[in-house]
């Protein structure tokens, strides 16, 4: 077996082959894919012919999976509590009107790391292809320890020491949905530095996206300027590339050294299913198995299926 490695840019992304991941793997091989993935940050795997136990099952490969998470008496798609639902098909299988969904999947075509609205971060998550829009529908990719790497000096500087506040509801906001400064002030949030060292290969890269609010300790407009220009100055065409699925194809992405989003499709005429697991970071302090869970209850909120009076606040501004 010869794995092998295709660089996307020159030192961020690869298309991985030569492995059958949806077979029982030896430990020198997961290794081998654990390096892999720690130094091109995103990796892309075509043709896999997994199924949703086997996405879960080589997932664990890279740490402890996540539980998705679920809302009590609302039943879910997915097969298995691991799945992280990111089509746009409703329970019933049909492209979803429902507005939350809608808002959901806009957000998710702003620049964003997975999860950084929590204290105990992800690093790795596994998105699989199930089913793929004619056109585009594509996932977006941006590298995060290139950019900083590149930064001037001076602002290498300015960033030393600088932590932000990330928020889900925050990025919801700025995809559309209304919630007031307030309310998301009384949601939880969590707070990471702005800069890191990304454990798997001792490289430093920005850590900063939709979800982040406001740089702790900086006046707002200022922290906002600042965090809109390091997202602006990550997406810059020499750190991204876009990878188009087929099913069966797979991405993997770090969420600890690249930030991602959602490419352009219509979602209301194409149904695009595609499924998720997220790994832990591995580096992370101890949580609760259900962490998500317990922080969409905490916020009194629910991700995809809002209240009542939510929904007609939707409606309302849309
Ligand atoms: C996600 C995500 C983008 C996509 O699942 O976290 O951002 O292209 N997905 O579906
Ligand atoms: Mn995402």
């Amino acid at each position: 077996m010869t794995i092998r490695v295709s660089p996307i840019l020159p030192g961020f992304g690869a298309e991985v082959s030569g492995i059958d991941i949806a077979r029982p793997l030896d430990e020198a091989t997961r290794r081998r894919i654990a390096a892999i993935q720690d130094r091109w940050g995103v990796t892309v795997w075509r043709d896999t012919g997994l199924d949703d136990a086997g996405h879960v099952a080589f997932s664990r490969l890279f740490g402890r999976v996540e539980l998705a998470p679920r809302h009590t008496g609302k039943p879910s798609r997915m097969s298995e509590p691991e799945l992280f639902d990111a089509s746009n098909l409703d329970l019933e299988g049909n492209i979803a009107t429902n507005e939350s969904i809608r808002l959901g999947a806009k957000g998710n075509r702003l620049w964003h790391s997975d999860s950084s609205f929590m204290r105990v971060r992800s690093a790795q998550a596994l998105l699989l292809c199930h089913e793929a829009p004619p056109h585009g529908g594509p996932t977006w990719f941006a590298d995060t320890r290139g950019a900083y790497d590149d930064l001037p000096q001076s602002m290498k500087d300015r960033l030393e020491g600088l932590r932000a506040t990330h928020s889900y509801f925050w990025s919801r906001r700025r995809a559309g949905y209304p919630y007031t400064e307030d309310e998301i002030d009384a949601k939880p949030q969590a707070a990471h530095p702005l800069v890191h060292v990304h454990a798997g290969s001792g490289r430093k890269a920005l850590f900063v996206g939709a979800h982040t609010r406001d740089i702790v300790g900086m006046d707002r407009a200022d922290g906002r300027a600042l965090i809109d220009e390091l997202i602006a100055w990550c997406t810059r065409p020499e750190y991204t590339f876009a990878v188009h699925y087929k099913p069966g194809d797979m991405t993997i992405w770090d969420n600890l050294c690249s930030l991602h989003r959602g490419g352009e499709y219509d979602d209301s005429l194409f149904r695009r299913d595609m499924r998720r697991t997220t790994v832990r970071d591995p580096q992370a302090p101890p949580a609760e198995p259900d962490h998500f869970t317990r922080m969409f209850a905490d916020a009194g909120d629910t991700p995809f299926s809002p209240t009542e009076t939510t929904r007609e606040r939707v409606m309302a501004a849309s």
